[in-house]
C-alpha cells in the first residue's frame, strides 16, 4: 500500500488518502483501489462545476513516447481541479531526446519546477527508477511493456461505472497480452475482485506465465483461449487491444498476427445484450467502426473515465 488515509474531506463527504509516488497496481489492495473508485464517482460533479482545489500546484507532463489519451486527460484533470500544466509531448524537444540527457537529470531538473510529474517512457521499470531520484511525487503514465495503472484504474471505474459493479462479472481481455501494458495493470486490479477471467490472445502474444499465476493465486479463475468468438461468449466485460507493433523485436512475428484478432458485428452478436466492449484505444483496426453503434460499445464513454479517475488520483497526491 503506497498511501495512508488520513483525515475526512469533507468536500466530497468521503475519507480522502495521501498518494505520493503511483507506479504500480501491485502497490495498492482492494480497499486503496476502492477509495480511488469512490473518489472518481465524486469527481463526476467536481468535473461540471470545475474547482480550485490544486490553484497552487503544478503538472509536469513528461512524455517519452507517444500520447493522446492518457496526456490529454491528465491535462484536463489538472485544469479541472484549478492547476497548471507544463511539460513535453513529444522526446525528440527533449534534452533526453535531442542531447541525450540521462532520466535521472531530467528528473532533478523538473522537480524543481513542478509540484507532481506524470511520466510515460518506453522502458519497463523507467517509473520506478524516476521516483529514486525524485523528490516530487512520479505518477507512472505507462512504462514499457510493464503497466499503465491509472489506465488500471480508470478501467475498473469504466466497469463499475457501466455495469453497476465488479465482483462476480465475468471479463475478457483480448488482444496482444503480452507487450499490451494497459491489460497487465486491469488483470492485476482485477484479481482483487470475485471475477471470472479468459485471456483471449494469438499463441505468441499470451499474458506473461508470472501475471497469470498471480491471479491464479489470487483466487481467480483464469481460462485462456485463443480467439475473439470465445472471448465474447457469455463475457459481461469484453476488453479489446492493439497488437503493439512498435514493441516487436523483429517485425515479422507482428506481421504474423496482424488482423488476426477482430471485433465485427459478427462477434457482438455472440456477447450478452447488456456485455460491454471496452479498448484503451487508440485502436487500429481491430474493433470495426460499425460495432460503434452498437450498445455494447463503450469505449468512447470509457475515455472520460480518464478525467475523473485522473482528478482523483491528482487530488489525493496534491491535497
Ligand atoms: C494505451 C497505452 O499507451 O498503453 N493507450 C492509452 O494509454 N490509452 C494502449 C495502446 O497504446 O495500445
Amino acid at each position: 500500500m503506497v498511501w495512508c488515509l488520513l483525515s475526512q474531506m469533507t468536500e466530497v463527504q468521503l475519507e480522502m488518502g495521501t498518494l505520493h509516488n503511483f507506479i504500480s497496481i501491485h502497490d495498492l489492495v482492494r480497499d486503496d483501489i476502492e477509495l480511488i473508485l469512490e473518489q472518481a464517482a465524486a469527481m463526476e460533479s467536481v468535473a461540471i462545476k470545475r474547482s480550485k482545489e490544486l490553484s497552487t500546484k503544478i503538472m509536469a507532463c513528461l512524455f517519452f513516447e507517444a500520447s493522446t489519451r492518457t496526456r490529454l486527460s491528465f491535462e484536463s484533470a489538472m485544469l479541472k481541479l484549478g492547476g497548471s500544466v507544463l511539460g513535453f509531448a513529444d522526446v525528440v524537444v527533449s534534452s533526453a531526446g535531442g542531447k541525450g540527457e540521462t532520466l535521472a537529470d531530467t528528473i532533478r531538473t523538473v522537480e524543481r519546477y513542478a509540484d507532481v510529474i506524470v511520466m510515460r517512457h518506453p522502458l519497463d521499470g523507467s517509473a520506478r527508477v524516476a521516483a529514486e531520484f525524485s523528490s516530487v511525487p512520479i505518477i507512472n503514465a505507462g512504462s514499457g511493456s510493464e503497466e499503465h495503472p491509472t489506465q488500471g484504474l480508470l478501467d475498473m471505474y469504466s466497469i463499475k461505472k457501466f455495469k453497476g459493479n465488479i465482483d462476480g462479472l465475468s471479463v475478457s481481455l483480448c488482444g496482444d497480452l503480452k507487450y499490451g501494458r494497459t491489460v497487465h495493470s486491469l488483470g492485476m486490479a482485477l484479481s482483487h475482485y470475485d471475477v471470472k477471467i479468459k485471456l483471449a490472445a494469438p499463441p505468441t502474444l499470451r499474458m506473461k506465465p508470472a501475471i497469470v499465476n498471480e491471479m491464479k493465486k489470487a483466487g481467480m479463475e483464469v481460462k485462456e483461449v485463443d480467439s475473439v468468438e470465445e472471448a465474447m461468449k457469455d463475457a459481461d466485460v469484453v476488453y479489446m487491444t492493439r497488437i503493439q507493433k512498435e514493441r516487436f523485436p523483429d517485425i515479422s512475428e507482428y506481421d504474423a498476427v496482424r488482423g488476426k484478432f477482430r471485433i465485427s458485428l459478427d462477434e457482438v452478436a455472440l456477447m450478452p445484450e447488456d456485455g460491454i466492449i471496452l479498448h484503451p484505444l487508440p485502436r487500429v483496426g481491430e474493433i470495426d467502426s460499425e460495432v460503434d453503434a452498437t450498445p455494447q460499445a463503450k469505449y468512447f464513454d470509457q475515455v472520460y473515465s480518464g478525467v475523473v479517475t485522473r482528478m482523483a488520483i491528482l487530488k489525493m497526491i496534491l491535497s
